[in-house]
């Protein structure tokens, strides 16, 4: 019998398992990472292996040299996920691994590498969908939390607010239509002479400046309320820097930065609380790697509380990339038997919404 139809079968009887260990592996950018999950819930081991020194110098992320140090530290990487979970590999259960989206060459790695893994364990391979795995961080952190719930996906490629209406059942509700927030981060963080990652720079020397300072613009969209423009905002950032060095002003950068992330912020609150309020939904969730940002956190909160709504929110070092969040994901997409084929690929761009807008 092929490897496919046996895996599927496996996954059939692993439901009456009260143990599923999950082994998964995330390298869509530039963090390798390993984790080892139980029952999709509970963390036995997440390592993270950041390649944020080596693309510093160049102030983004290389395509070409992510793929490289993944090769050079997975393998490790794997091995220390493991030993922390104290678990041998005999134990796993199911091997889960980001397939899309992200770079093709970094992601290329995971997926080799958990079907060899896969194969050679005769273990299912399940191929799981990255921001999927972002917003499953919150199931890690409440254990309580079950959909449906709305749900703001803010990372570097991604802005989104999606109806989660079961596990693995996606609308959308509202989206960017040019930059993604975290990508607007980045590229301001970059002008300013902030460096990368440009999310927690902005994040930190905007705790010092005055949001007030300066009248950034709030973009909305002409007749679709819940979608979002970031390029204007940046724009506006680029050309207030030059009318200032024109003019021969000097200017704060902790007040732009303040500024700026005041202007995100707004209309991220804004369009998630009547996102909720339209879809009738008392649960919000955040997921992605701008979900860490502190005043995000806080404006968030201020507002669900004022609606009479939660707020589910991972710590911080769950916001971003790590391979606990794509095991919780493969969990689920192991619940409903959606094994992959070991002719899975890497796909650079593949969509996470399975059902018409809202
Ligand atoms: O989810 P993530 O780790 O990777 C992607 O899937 O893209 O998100 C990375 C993005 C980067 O743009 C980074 O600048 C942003 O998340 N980020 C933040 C913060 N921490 C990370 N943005 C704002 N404030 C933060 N504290
Ligand atoms: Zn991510």
């Amino acid at each position: 019998m092929k490897y496919f139809q046996q895996m599927k079968e496996k996954a059939i009887e692993l439901k009456e398992k009260d143990e599923i260990l999950i082994l998964a592996i995330e390298s869509s950018c530039d963090e390798t990472s390993a984790a080892v999950v139980k029952n999709g819930r509970e963390i036995m081991s997440n390592i993270i292996a950041s390649q944020i020194e080596t693309h510093k110098i160049y102030g983004g992320v290389v395509p070409e040299i992510a793929s490289r140090k993944h090769v050079e530290v997975i393998n490790e990487v794997i091995r220390c996920a493991l030993d922390e979970a104290n678990v041998e590999k005999e134990r796993l259960d199911a091997i889960a691994v980001t397939y899309g989206p992200g770079l093709v060459g970094a992601l290329l790695v995971g997926v080799s590498v958990a079907k060899g893994l896969a194969f050679g364990l005769s273990l299912p391979l399940i191929g799981v969908h990255h921001i999927e795995g972002h917003i499953s961080a919150n199931f890690l952190q409440y254990k309580e939390l079950e959909p449906p719930f709305v749900c703001l996906i803010v990372s570097g490629g991604h802005t989104q607010i999606v109806n989660v209406i079961d596990y693995g059942h996606y609308q959308l509700i509202g989206q960017t239509l040019d930059d993604a927030a975290g990508e607007a981060f980045d590229k301001v963080a970059r002008i300013l002479g902030l460096g990368y990652p440009g999310g927690p720079a902005i994040d930190r020397i905007a705790k010092e400046g005055n949001p007030e300072a300066i009248s950034f613009p709030r973009a909305n969209v002409k007749d679709r309320p819940y979608d979002f423009s970031f390029s204007g905002l940046k724009t506006a950032v680029i050309n207030y820097l030059h009318n200032m060095e024109q003019r021969g002003e000097t200017y704060s950068k902790a007040d732009v930065a303040a500024s700026f992330q005041e202007a995100v912020i707004d209309v991220l609150v804004e369009k998630t609380i009547s996102s909720a309020i339209m879809s009738d939904q008392k649960r919000v969730v955040l997921a992605g790697g701008v979900a860490a940002n502190s005043l995000l956190r806080k404006r968030m909160k201020e507002e669900t509380d004022k609606h009479k709504m939660q707020l589910y929110c991972p710590p911080p070092d769950l916001c971003t990339d790590n391979a606990a969040m794509i095991a919780s994901a493969g969990y689920y997409n192991l619940l409903q038997e959606k094994v992959s084929p070991l002719s899975l690929n890497a796909i650079p761009y593949l969509s996470l919404i399975n059902e018409g807008i809202l």
